[in-house]
C-alpha cells in the first residue's frame, strides 16, 4: 500500500539550537510558519528513523496535541516505523524517561519547558532524549543543530489527526500509533521500587498527626500524584490540590521553590501540615517542605542516600555510587564518605549523571535546583523523591514507634551524625551581560594571579573572620567517555570548608543570571544550638564577605537578589 510522501520546501531559521534541556522559545515562535516543522525534521534528520520506535508526549502545555499531530506526519514519512504515545499528549518528563527504556525506543520526543509558565504568550519547548531514556548527549544535539541551518525540505505523509485520546493502537499511513494510559506504567515502576504497604501502614495509623499534602501546581504530575498518593496509598482526596493539568498551569509559575509554589507553601503553614510536596510543570523538580522545616534539594539528596537500605529497589541491587552538581552542598560527599561508596562531583545539568548511571557507577544523585533521583531512570524524578521521603519517614518510624519523626526530626538526626552544610542560592536575574562579564572577569583575574589566596576577610555583622584558600574554575572529564567540560562555574574556597561558587545560568531567556551558591559547614561537634539555626543566619558572615570581595552589587546594579532558595 503506497502512501504518498510529500516534499515541503522550506528555508533554515537561526537560533534553534537546542540549550541544556531542549529547545525552548515563546509558543508564538514555535508558531511561525514552518519553524516546529524544521525543528522536527532536523531531530529525525539527525538520527536513525527509518524503522525507528519512538515515544511522544509532554507536560501537557499548550501547543502540544498539535505537535504531537506534526511529529506523527513528519515522523511517519521519514519512515518512523512506531510511535508511542501518551493519551491526551501527556507523559511527565520521568514517565517518558521509563516509557523509552521499558519498550526499548529508539528515543522519545518530548514536548515541554519544564518550569516555564505556559499558555500562548508563554513557553513551548522540544526536547529528544535517546535510547537509554536520558537527554540527548551534545553530539547529537549539536547535529541536530547543524540540520536546521541548512535544511531545504520536510516531509509528511496525508493523514487524518489521531485521536490522542483513545488508548488502543491505530495503523496511520506506513506506521503504527499505540496510544498508552499516561500514568499506569510510572505507578507500576515506583511500586517496584519503593515499600508501598510500610508506607500506607504509617500514613494510616498517623492519619492525624502525619497530614500530607501534594501540589501538582497544575502540571503534569496532578494524575500521577493522585494515582499513587490516593489510589495506592490510600490517603483522602484532599492530600492533593492543583492535580488538573492544565495547558496554562491555571496562569502560575510551575516550579517548586518557596517563591513559586506558595499555593503550597500557604495551605501547609496555614493548616501546620507535617508533610508538604510539590513537583513542576514536567514532572521532574520536587520541593518537600513540611511545618517548620524546608528541606534544602542537597540535603535531601544525602538524606536519601544516607537511609537507602529501607527502600527495596537499593536493599536488593545495592548502592554503587552517589554523585552531586558541583554547586550542590556537599552534605552527600559525607554520606559517601561514612558508607565507602565512590562519589561524583559533575557540571550543573541531569546529563552528566547518565554516562556514570549506564556504566553502573552510579545510583543516587541530585542538584541543588530541586533536582534529585536514581538509576531507576535517567531523568530526575519529582514523585520518586516525594516517595522516597515517605518511605524513609515510615522506616525511621517504625525503629521508633513512640515519638513520631517528621521531616524536622529527620533532618536533626542527620546533622547530629554528619554536621550540617548551611546551603542558600541568591539568583539575580535578568541582568545586563555587561555587569556579569565584569564579575566574571574579576573572578578569572584573582584564578589567574592567585591575588585572593590567603587574604582574610571580617564580617561586621558576626565578627567572623574568613580565610581564603584558592579561587579555582571546575571543569570536569567524564570518567567513561574522556570528554572534558570548562568553565563550569567558579569556586571561592576558604580555609574552614566554606565555598561560595559563582555561575551563569544555562536556561535563561533574556539577558544574563547569575547564580551564587553558599555554603559552610558545621560540624557535629559545634552542638545543637548551631546546628539548628535558621539558614539565613548560619550564612550572613559569608554572604557578607562574598558580596564585598567580589563587588557584586556595584557590577550587577543590585542590591538585593531576585529570588533566594
Ligand atoms: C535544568 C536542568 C538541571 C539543571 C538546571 C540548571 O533544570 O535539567 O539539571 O540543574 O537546568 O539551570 P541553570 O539555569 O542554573 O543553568
Ligand atoms: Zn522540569
Amino acid at each position: 500500500m503506497g502512501h504518498q510522501v510529500k516534499e515541503i520546501p522550506t528555508k533554515p531559521y537561526d537560533g534553534q539550537k537546542p540549550g541544556t534541556s531542549g529547545l525552548r522559545k515563546r509558543v508564538k515562535v514555535f508558531q511561525l510558519e514552518n519553524y516546529t516543522e524544521n525543528f522536527i525534521q532536523a531531530i529525525l534528520d539527525s538520527i536513525k528513523a527509518e524503522g525507528a520506535t519512538l515515544v511522544i508526549g509532554g507536560d501537557g502545555r499548550y501547543f502540544s496535541p498539535e505537535t504531537v499531530q506534526t511529529i506523527l506526519k513528519i515522523g511517519s514519512a521519514n519512515g518512523v516505523k512506531r510511535f508511542i504515545v501518551g493519551k491526551d499528549s501527556i507523559l511527565s518528563t520521568p514517565a517518558a524517561s521509563n516509557v523509552i527504556r521499558k519498550y526499548k525506543a529508539d528515543g522519545g520526543i518530548l514536548l515541554t519547558a519544564s518550569h516555564n509558565p505556559g499558555g500562548p504568550n508563554n513557553d513551548f519547548g522540544i526536547k529528544y532524549n535517546v535510547s537509554n531514556g536520558g537527554p540527548a548527549p551534545e553530539n547529537v544535539t549539536n547535529k541536530i543543530y547543524e540540520a536546521t541551518k541548512t535544511i531545504q525540505r520536510y516531509k509528511v505523509i496525508e493523514a487524518d489527526p489521531v485521536d490522542l485520546s483513545e488508548i488502543g493502537e491505530t495503523t496511520y499511513g506506513p506506521s503504527q500509533v499505540q496510544i498508552i494510559d499516561s500514568v499506569k506504567d510510572y505507578v507500576e515502576l515506583l511500586q517496584e521500587i519503593f515499600d508501598f504497604p510500610l508506607i500506607e501502614d504509617f500514613l494510616h495509623k498517623n492519619a492525624h498527626s502525619f497530614r500530607v499534602l501534594f501540589d501538582g501546581l497544575h502540571g503534569v504530575t496532578g494524575p500521577y500524584a493522585r494515582a499513587i498518593l490516593v489510589e495506592k496509598l490510600g490517603l483522602p482526596e484532599g492530600a492533593v490540590q492543583n492535580c488538573v493539568p492544565l495547558p496554562d498551569f491555571g496562569g502560575g509559575h510551575p516550579d517548586p521553590n518557596l517563591t513559586y509554589a506558595h499555593s503550597l507553601v500557604e495551605v501547609v503553614d496555614e493548616n501546620n501540615i507535617q508533610f508538604g510536596a510539590a513537583s513542576d510543570g514536567d514532572g521532574d523538580r520536587n520541593m518537600i517542605y513540611g511545618k517548620d522545616a524546608f528541606v534544602t534539594p542537597s540535603d535531601s539528596v544525602a538524606i536519601i542516600a544516607d537511609w537507602a537500605e529501607v527502600i527495596p529497589y537499593f536493599k536488593k541491587g545495592g548502592v554503587k555510587g552517589l554523585a552531586r552538581s558541583m554547586p550542590t552542598s556537599k552534605a552527600i560527599d559525607l554520606v559517601a564518605k561514612k558508607k565507602g561508596l565512590e562519589h561524583f562531583e559533575v557540571p550543573t545539568g541531569w546529563k552528566f549523571f547518565g554516562n556514570l548511571m549506564d556504566a553502573g557507577r552510579l545510583s543516587i544523585c541530585g542538584e541543588e535546583s530541586f533536582g534529585t533521583g536514581s538509576d531507576h531512570i535517567r531523568e530526575k524524578d519529582g514523585l520518586w523523591a516525594i516517595v522516597a521521603w515517605l518511605n524513609i519517614l515510615a522506616a525511621a518510624n517504625k525503629e521508633s514507634p513512640n515519638k513520631l519523626i517528621g521531616i524536622k526530626e529527620l533532618l536533626n538526626k542527620h546533622y547530629s551524625v554528619y554536621g550540617r552544610s548551611f546551603f542558600s542560592r541568591y539568583d539575580y536575574e535578568e541582568v545586563s551581560s555587561e555587569g556579569a562579564n565584569k564579575l566574571v572577569t574579576l573572578l578569572n583575574e584573582a584564578i589567574k594571579t592567585s591575588s585572593l589566596n590567603n587574604t582574610t576577610h571580617h564580617s561586621k555583622s558576626t565578627g567572623q573572620d574568613y580565610k581564603i584558600g584558592s579561587v579555582t574554575s571546575f571543569s570536569y572529564k567524564d570518567p567513561i567517555d574522556g570528554s572534558v567540560s570548562s568553565n563550569q562555574g567558579q569556586i571561592i574556597l576558604f580555609d574552614d570548608g566554606s565555598r561560595v561558587v559563582f555561575r551563569l545560568s544555562g536556561t535563561g531567556s533574556a539577558g544574563a543570571t547569575v547564580r551564587m551558591y553558599i555554603e559552610r559547614y558545621v560540624a557535629p561537634e559545634a552542638g545543637e544550638k548551631e546546628l539548628n539555626r535558621d539558614t539565613a543566619e548560619g550564612l550572613k558572615g559569608l554572604i557578607e564577605v562574598a558580596l564585598r570581595i567580589t563587588k557584586l552589587q556595584e557590577f550587577l546594579e543590585r542590591d538585593e537578589p531576585t529570588v533566594i532558595t
